[in-house]
């Protein structure tokens, strides 16, 4: 649902910050439309570089979008015709449909009650002999105990691709997410804890074959980086797609990433605020593995009645939303789509619980202090 100016307390007011960033932004992007193309290709490369050093990875590809990128992900780890992923129910459409679209089968897990991540005890008993990956998200930010899985897929020879759509600036054992996977996928789409002005997406790894594939992918099959042109001629070793990032987009982003360490710490400060000023209310707050280091997309409360609290901040002014809900299971284009799922308990629980209470770094103390007492006041009124 798109922002509205009815709301005092927005979901994003990146707008805001891209005004305080004006020059630098559009300084890069004179660079690009009215300098050289070229400029394209570099602010791209250079974004791609600053990126990897960002989440300490070896390798970065900027691409298209974040649904784009996970079915690239999985393409690059040759997952194909009738391989099993697991992954979980409530997360986009992207995560489930970029399995399905390699032709591949989505074996839903159930998730934690307290942070929303996949069970990653109950991923074992999921594995098949045609399981091949899995797919855990770093849901509404709060970071998948990828950690946990890398013995199990090491043992069982399978890929980890890392959905960290929403979690650019989390961390986790004091890494940063996407450490402990083969390949991990960051969206920069605008509501995003890092956001472009429109699509966007990096991927991430630390192994170059899996690197030379993504390139390979997003760029028509062919790397003139690596492979150059033969006496003029081109050659293409794979056929790929041409999704890379807009130039555009990468110019914008390469003007923000440099602050999404102050922005993730100003998430973290509102909901340390918000986790304050909650606590006694009739509402069930997320809590984190003491290594889990979050970045907060929005921050999540359980209340027994959802509808009720959720239209109460909204007539507030508060842009509360429902988000991923309900389960990816039940809409139609999935029916009967899960015949090796899991039961799902906690993630049908969640769909009917959870309310998001939007969070972005330019609030002021103000705006928290009143989203603290609506929401408080709304969960006392019996
Ligand atoms: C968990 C998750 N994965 C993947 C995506 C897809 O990212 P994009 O919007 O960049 O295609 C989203 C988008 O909201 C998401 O929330």
């Amino acid at each position: 649902m798109n922002a509205s100016p009815q709301f005092r307390v927005l979901r994003s007011r990146a707008t805001e910050t891209h005004n305080n960033l004006r020059e630098e932004i559009l300084a890069a992007l004179e660079s690009i439309i009215f300098e050289s193309y070229h400029n394209s290709f570099t602010i791209r490369a250079d974004l791609e570089v600053a990126f990897a050093a960002e989440v300490q990875s070896k390798f970065a590809v900027a691409a298209h979008s974040g649904t784009m990128s996970l079915f690239l992900a999985l393409r690059a780890c040759d997952i194909g015709p009738g391989d099993e992923v697991i992954t979980v129910a409530n997360s986009d459409i992207s995560t489930t449909g970029a399995i399905s679209q390699c032709g591949a089968i989505p074996v839903l897990c159930d998730v934690l009650a307290n942070d929303y991540t996949i069970n990653t005890d109950l991923v074992e008993r999921s594995i098949t002999d045609k399981t091949r990956a899995i797919m855990p998200v770093d849901m509404h930010g709060h970071p998948a105990n990828v950690k946990a899985l890398r013995p199990l897929a090491d043992h069982y020879n399978l890929r980890i691709v890392e959905d960290a759509a929403l979690a650019a600036g989390a961390c986790d054992y004091g890494l940063p997410v996407g450490a402990f996977a083969d390949v991990t996928v960051f969206s920069f789409s605008p509501f995003k804890p890092l956001g472009s002005s429109g699509n966007g997406a990096m991927l991430v790894t630390n192994d170059e074959e899996i690197c030379d594939k993504l390139r390979l992918l997003v760029g028509y099959g062919h790397d003139p980086l690596r492979h150059g042109v033969k006496d003029g001629y081109q050659n293409y070793t794979a056929e790929g797609y041409n999704v890379p990032l807009d130039a555009l987009e990468a110019a914008v982003l390469s003007v923000k990433l440099p602050y999404l360490k102050e922005w993730t710490a100003k998430r973290r400060a509102i909901v340390a605020a918000l986790q304050d000023g909650l606590a006694g209310a009739p509402a069930r707050l997320p809590s984190f593995r003491p290594e889990s280091a979050p970045t907060f997309r929005s921050y999540m409360i359980c209340v027994d009645r959802q509808f009720e609290i959720y239209q109460g901040l909204r007539a507030a002014g508060i842009e509360a939303a429902f988000s991923y809900a309900p389960p990816i299971y039940q809409y139609s284009v999935y029916a009967g789509a899960f015949p090796n799922s899991n039961e799902l308990k906690v993630t049908d629980r969640l769909a009917k619980e959870l309310v998001n209470l939007p969070i972005t770094p330019e609030f002021s103390d103000s705006d928290v202090e009143y989203m603290i007492e609506t929401t408080k006041d709304l969960l006392e009124k019996t």
